[in-house]
């Protein structure tokens, strides 16, 4: 097509050039042909007057004495004198005529009528047909008047081959004339065509390169003209275009260099385009994917990629973005972070825009992570086991003497009754009497037993209403022997009508057990071994947690290991009396709780410690 139009342009230019060359060459032909030929013809009249008037001059006494042998004589030695002169006739008025050719001469009465020419007065001449010699000549007509008296007239044919010649050559130079302005014409039209043209031409190509999504062309054009000024406006807006637009191989670079797998279906659900990596990750080919329904990448049904799926997708705002499993072409299963949007264009549905991430690797990841924690946990639980066992074993010796106690008063009791029953000296109501502290002292040690026993159970309980007063109360039951054992005060403020909190009673009180001890072991290690342990419950000033202050007149924590204390097997106490792990314990169990744990003040006068737990929200 381009080819074409191109020669069409340039055509239509030269033709019209072309055509207008040879108008004006036959123009100037058809006016010069007859002025020439005029003035051809007037020079042989010009000659034909001379030589009548000659004739006439010379003839008059002849003539008007009627002296014929001496007109022949005269006018035959002209004519032999002169070949150009075909033939002379001297006619009377009366019609009596005498007719000289170059070789012959004859009278006769009257006269041809082809001979006379329209006037008398005015010299004329014609070119006609002449009987007498057989040819064309030009015919001239001479009155022969002398003293104002007409005596007829003197006829003259002359020779056309001067005529002829000039005529022929006059053709002759104007065909070579208009040849050589042919030539001229052609290559004059050709090269203002051309001139006139190629810019247009020129622009015409760039603005095809421009359709074609070139977008860097640019016209290059120096007429000075309109043109010019044209290629300018058009430059102008390729440059327009090129920085606005991007061009279609440069959103296909950025598709095809995409590692996420892209699919733009139709609007009616058919896929219309995938990226190279849709195909690395599914092992299609293009060919074999497009115009395919959509859910041929999906395992299983799903209502999003079903008929309504375009409805479906008005449920998520336009726009799905969830984890999904992609169907391989051999049917492997792939999850996917798999995003989809209705692609709309002048409020019509164009398509549907998806793209898919591949997470398999991240979900390996995960599975890993998921097992680790698992195994964390399993640790985590085996290590607060561990911890509680080493604290019962610990706390053995103490409710050792927890029990002695009652059991001395047990004891007591029943060799008092034995040696009175044996003396039979006691009443009934005696009995009664001494037996109601060996029933409130079993009791008692029941009751720490079944604590200890509660206490080193693995399982986790649900979490219920805790008064954490209560579990304090329960910790002391193992521990407090232990204490007065090592006179160490212990200080007790609990707020009467605490509010529950949501917790697991049991480890609440490893928690406690865990911060008695480390107070314990700090006041048993201090110079000054008659220490205090403060315990104090109250409910927070924004009355939203209940606090569990733990103080003690220790030594206290060294600043430098403040930040580590909470970590898992740190510990300054010698092999076999620390573990590490009682802070680094309590501080998940009062996590989980959704409460905190805090060092509040330490040093040489003691620590410190706050627990705070929420409230039990109903
Ligand atoms: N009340 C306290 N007074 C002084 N130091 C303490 C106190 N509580 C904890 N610590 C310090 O924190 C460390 C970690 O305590 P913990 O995690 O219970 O492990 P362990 O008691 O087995 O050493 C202890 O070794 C001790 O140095
Ligand atoms: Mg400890």
């Amino acid at each position: 097509m381009p080819a074409r139009q191109r020669t069409g342009i340039f055509r239509k230019t030269f033709l019209l050039a072309f055509l207008l060359m040879v108008v004006i060459i036959l123009f100037f032909a058809t006016l010069t042909i007859p002025r020439q030929r005029k003035t051809i013809l007037k020079s042989m009249e010009a000659q034909a007057n001379a030589i009548s008037s000659s004739i006439a001059q010379v003839c008059a006494d002849a003539i008007a004495t009627q002296d014929y042998p001496f007109l022949v004589e005269h006018n035959l030695k002209m004519l032999q004198g002169n070949p150009s002169i075909l033939y002379v006739i001297v006619a009377y008025q009366n019609g009596f005529s005498l007719v000289l050719t170059q070789n012959r001469w004859e009278q006769r009465e009257t006269l041809d009528a082809r001979w006379e020419i329209e006037t008398t007065e005015v010299v004329a001449g014609k070119i006609l047909y002449s009987d007498l010699v057989r040819q064309k000549v030009f015919h001239y007509a001479f009155p022969l008047r002398y003293s104002f008296v007409s005596w007829g007239h003197l006829y003259l044919g002359l020779s056309l081959h001067d005529f002829n010649n000039a005529i022929t050559s006059m053709y002759v130079i104007m065909l070579l004339l208009s040849l050589a302005c042919l030539f001229i014409g052609v290559f004059g039209a050709y090269l203002f065509a051309k001139t006139l043209t190629h810019p247009i031409l020129a622009l015409r190509e760039a603005t095809n390169q421009l359709a074609r999504g070139d977008l860097t062309v640019r016209a290059r054009i120096m007429t000075r003209d309109e043109i010019e000024e044209l290629a300018t406006a058009f430059n102008q807006m390729a440059e327009n275009l090129e920085k606005t637009t991007v061009s279609k191989d440069f959103v296909r670079n950025i598709l095809e260099t995409m590692t996420e797998s892209l699919v733009v279906t139709t609007a009616t659900g058919r896929i219309r385009m995938v990226n190279q990596a849709t195909l690395q990750l599914l092992g299609y080919t293009e060919a074999e994917l497009l115009d395919q329904p959509l859910h041929l990448l999906f395992t299983g049904e799903d209502p999003l990629l079903k008929d309504a799926w375009i409805d479906n997708l008005g449920q998520y705002g336009d726009k799905y973005n969830h984890e999904r499993m992609l169907r391989s072409k051999t049917g492997v299963a792939i999850p996917v972070l798999f995003s989809a949007a209705v692609m709309y264009r002048d409020d019509q549905v164009q398509g549907i825009v998806c793209v898919a991430l591949d997470i398999r690797q991240r979900k390996i990841a995960e599975e890993q992570l998921q097992q680790a924690y698992q195994d964390l946990k399993e640790t985590q639980g085996q290590l607060i086991q561990t911890a509680k066992l080493a604290s019962i074993g610990e706390l053995a010796a103490g409710v050792a003497h927890e029990l002695n106690q009652p059991l001395m008063v047990i004891r007591t009791a029943i060799q008092f009754l034995t040696r009175s029953l044996q003396k039979q000296r006691i009443g009934l109501q005696e009995v009664i009497e001494h037996l109601e502290p060996v029933e409130r002292n079993t009791k008692r040690m029941m009751n720490i037993i079944d604590h200890l026993r509660a206490f080193s159970r693995q399982s986790q309980t649900p979490f219920a209403a805790i008064n954490v007063n209560q579990v304090l109360d329960d910790a002391f039951l193992m521990i407090g022997e232990q204490l007065r054992l090592r006179n160490i005060t212990v200080v007790k403020h609990f707020t009467p009508d605490l509010p529950t909190v949501s917790g697991d009673a049991n480890r609440l009180e490893q928690v406690f057990l865990n911060l008695i001890t480390n107070s314990r072991d700090a006041i048993t290690a201090a110079p000054h071994a008659n220490g205090t342990l403060n315990i104090t419950t109250r409910v927070s000033e924004s009355q939203t947690h209940v606090e569990i202050v733990i103080q003690d007149t220790g030594g206290g924590i060294p600043s430098e290991y403040l930040d580590k204390i909470f970590d898992p097997f740190f510990t300054t106490k010698e092999v076999g009396q620390g573990t590490g792990l009682g802070l680094s314990i309590s501080y998940g169990i009062i996590k989980e709780h959704q409460g905190e744990i805090q060092v509040m003040e330490t040093g040489s006068e003691g620590t410190t410690f706050v627990i705070r737990l929420p409230v039990e929200s109903d």
